[in-house]
């Protein structure tokens, strides 16, 4: 199997599969527990079917949105997600430079593996930095300075991971602080020979904004579950979410809001937007799945602040269904990340290419000219 013959992620996934040693593989793609709010984030579209409209005039198309003060192309952007470069030596440099060419944004996570500045200068496009209140308090509020010097377009703080999630295939595989790996995991790092002799000769592993400043940061083949547990501040509180906000001074969201209170509470401390998000099923196994709160979430604030959908979008549908719900945009995780790593910058390109065409498919068939045509009219709800 080729990156051209990927044509959606379940496509990437596979790839991904056979690319990567396999404690890698499930670090992308397990959740936490049962997996049980892994899969409803996904099975959640199912709950609503789309009814087209025929006969519209759809010979212009209208996808582009602006979200976090950011105009992009169509209604999809990156969500943030930790250590890219384990997965590709391309890594976040790869994903910034596809989301650029296909006209949307980045989102480059606390723990990646390039720094702030580096993906800062790698595009002129939009960006926004995930930052993790660290009890490094300092450190934190650096990371705003830093990203107002690299000229980020906005920052997202996740509220969902004062612990890590309990991801028992990390467990199994080894993926864990320090690594312990299993005589099979060992296997399959020996049987993927170019990932173990990219990783070995490309350049250091480590967390690149805490580098220096936490030695957990500088280490080698890590999980970030030890790092988590022990670094993030567990006293954080909706004082310290509107300091932060205070001090960034720009488009600002809250990351992992699930409950319409959280949602009211975000904006009231004048967020800008509210991520709806459980972390990619990765948290809280057995929690609501962002989809089945979206509407909720949306007659509660969405007058006030943007409500942005993340988890679960594997299709374009299911971007139409959120959108007619009443979501700004989508965000999308594994959707690129299993694509980067089956190619580097290749991968996501296609992945993105074949998303928005979906998208712009499903929306002649749906009648619409215009995403402002989707609304709840445009959702069969049992
Ligand atoms: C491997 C991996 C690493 C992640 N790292 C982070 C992170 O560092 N910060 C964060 O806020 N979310 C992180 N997430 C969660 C994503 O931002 C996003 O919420 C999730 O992937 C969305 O679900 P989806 O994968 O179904 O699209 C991570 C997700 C994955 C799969």
């Amino acid at each position: 199997m080729r990156i051209k013959d990927c044509n959606n992620t379940a496509d990437f996934r596979r790839l991904a599969q056979q690319r990567l040693p396999a404690p890698l593989f499930h670090y992308i793609d397990g959740g936490s527990d049962d997996e049980v709010t892994l899969r409803r984030n996904t099975e959640a579209f199912d709950s609503v079917r789309l009814i087209p409209d025929a006969l519209a005039d759809l010979s212009g198309m209208q996808l582009g949105v602006n979200v976090l003060g950011q105009d992009i192309d169509w209604p999809v952007f990156c969500s943030p997600t930790a250590m890219t470069r384990l997965f590709h030596h391309e890594g976040e440099l790869a994903v910034a430079r596809a989301a650029h060419t296909h006209k949307t944004m980045y989102s480059l996570s606390s723990l990646s593996t390039t720094s702030i500045e580096e993906v800062g200068e790698s595009t002129p496009g939009p960006k926004c930095f995930q930052l993790y209140i660290h009890k490094d308090r300092g450190m934190s509020w650096e990371f705003i300075d830093r990203c107002k010097e690299a000229n980020y377009s906005a920052i997202c703080l996740t509220v969902d991971t004062l612990v890590a999630g309990n991801r028992e295939k990390d467990l199994y595989t080894g993926m864990i602080i320090p690594p312990k790996f299993t005589l099979k995991s060992l296997f399959s790092f020996a049987t993927h020979p170019s990932w173990s002799l990219n990783y070995l000769l490309r350049r250091k592993f480590e967390l690149a904004n805490v580098a220096g400043r936490i030695s957990e940061g500088s280490g080698k083949l890590t999980s970030v579950v030890g790092y988590m547990n022990s670094q993030f501040d567990r006293s954080i509180t909706w004082k310290d979410a509107e300091e932060a906000i205070k001090r960034w001074g720009k488009p600002f969201a809250i990351k992992g809001v699930m409950s319409v209170e959280d949602a009211k509470r975000a904006a009231d401390i004048g967020a800008s937007a509210v991520m709806i998000s459980n972390h990619g099923g990765r948290q809280l196994d057995g929690s609501t799945a962002p989809f089945d709160q979206l509407a909720d979430i949306v007659d509660a604030v969405g007058d006030r602040i943007e409500v942005i959908l993340d988890g679960g979008v594997r299709r374009g549908t299911h971007v139409l269904k959120a959108l007619s719900m009443g979501a700004k945009a989508c965000m999308i995780g594994r959707g690129y990340l299993y694509a980067v790593a089956a190619g580097g910058y290749a991968g996501v390109d296609r992945a993105l290419t074949r998303l928005r065409d979906e998208i712009e498919r499903d929306m002649i068939l749906m009648g619409c000219a215009s995403i402002d045509e989707l609304d709840r009219s445009k959702l069969h709800q049992d």
